[in-house]
C-alpha cells in the first residue's frame, strides 16, 4: 500500500486554524457565564461546559479536515484512527483559571506521527498570543523565533511549577518545592502547564517542571520548549511523562536535574 507522508507544516496549519475556532468558543463561553461545572479526579478537578464543547468542537473540525486520525483529547479520551497520525488535545488547559476568570488559560493542539510529536499550537483565548513549533522548524511566537533562557547559575533560575488535583501528591510536590524555593531566584505557579511551557521556551521563566501532567499537558508545549533549544525529558535520562516534565535550558539542566533526583521529584502518590 503506498503510504503517504505527511508534512508538519500542513498539520500545523490545520492545528492553527482548528485551535483558533476552539479558543474563541472557549472565551465567548466564558464571556457568557460559565456553566456546566462538574468535578473529575478530585472534588478541586473541575470541568465545565466549555471544556466539553471546544473538544466536541476540535473533533468534529478534525474530521472534517482530516477524516481518520487519531485523537486523544482532555475529555472524551482515545479515539483510535487509521494512519500514523494522532491529535493530542488539551481544549482547556488552565480550567481553574478559566473557572475564576483569571485570563490565563489555553487550547492545546499537537500532531504526533508515528508516535512523535512533530507539530503544535498553544493558544491563549485572551491575549491572542499563540505558540506554535513544528520539528526542526523552530518554535515561533507569531513572527518571533523563540529561544529559551541563558540562564547558567541554578540560583538565578526562576523556575515554574505546578501541582496536581489529589491531595496525597500535593503532600509529596509541597515537599520538594520546599527544598527548591531557597536554592532558586524564586517560583512561579500560573496554573496552566502548556503556557509554562510556552514560557519557558521564550524565557519568561527560565526552567519548568511538574509531576503528573498528561500528554495532553505537555505534548504541544514540550516541542515548543524543545524547538527553542530547551532540554525537555523526565528524570534521570527518562523521556517526559506522568513521572516528571521538565524543560530547562542546556546549562541548568544538570544541576536541576540533580536537585530534583535528590528530593525525589518524580516520586511520591
Ligand atoms: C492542569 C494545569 C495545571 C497543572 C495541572 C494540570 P487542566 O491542567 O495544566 O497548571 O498544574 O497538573 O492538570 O486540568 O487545567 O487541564
Amino acid at each position: 500500500m503506498l503510504r503517504m507522508t505527511v508534512e508538519p507544516n500542513e498539520l500545523l496549519q490545520i492545528a492553527v486554524r482548528i485551535a483558533g475556532g476552539a479558543a474563541d468558543l472557549a472565551r465567548q463561553m466564558r464571556d457568557e457565564g460559565v456553566t456546566g461545572i462538574t468535578t473529575k479526579s478530585s472534588a478541586t478537578d473541575v470541568v465545565t461546559a466549555a471544556d466539553r464543547a471546544a473538544e466536541r468542537y476540535v473533533r468534529e473540525a478534525l474530521r472534517d479536515s482530516r477524516p481518520g486520525d487519531a485523537v486523544l483529547g482532555e475529555e472524551a479520551g482515545e479515539s483510535p484512527g487509521k494512519g500514523a497520525v494522532r491529535w493530542i488535545l488539551d481544549p482547556i488547559d488552565g480550567t481553574v483559571n478559566y473557572l475564576y476568570g483569571v485570563p490565563h488559560y489555553a487550547v492545546s493542539l499537537a500532531a504526533e506521527v508515528d508516535g512523535e510529536v512533530v507539530a503544535g499550537v498553544v493558544r491563549n483565548p485572551v491575549s491572542g498570543e499563540q505558540w506554535t513549533a513544528t520539528r526542526g522548524g523552530g518554535a515561533w511566537r507569531g513572527e518571533v523565533r523563540l529561544v529559551g533562557s541563558t540562564v547558567t547559575e541554578l540560583s538565578q533560575t526562576l523556575l515554574a511549577t505546578g501541582f496536581g488535583y489529589a491531595a496525597a501528591r500535593r503532600v509529596h510536590q509541597a515537599r520538594v518545592v520546599a527544598k527548591l524555593l531557597p536554592i532558586v531566584r524564586d517560583i512561579r505557579r500560573f496554573g496552566a502547564a502548556s503556557l509554562d511551557l510556552c514560557f519557558a521556551a521564550e524565557g519568561r521563566v527560565d526552567a519548568y517542571y511538574e509531576k503528573g501532567l498528561n500528554l495532553w499537558d505537555h505534548a504541544a508545549g514540550g516541542l515548543i520548549a524543545a524547538e527553542a533549544g530547551l532540554r525537555v525529558g523526565g528524570l534521570s535520562g527518562a523521556g517526559a511523562g506522568p513521572d516528571l516534565v521538565v524543560a530547562a535550558p542546556p546549562a541548568i539542566w544538570e544541576p536541576l536535574q540533580d536537585a530534583l533526583v535528590r528530593l525525589d521529584a518524580a516520586g511520591g502518590p
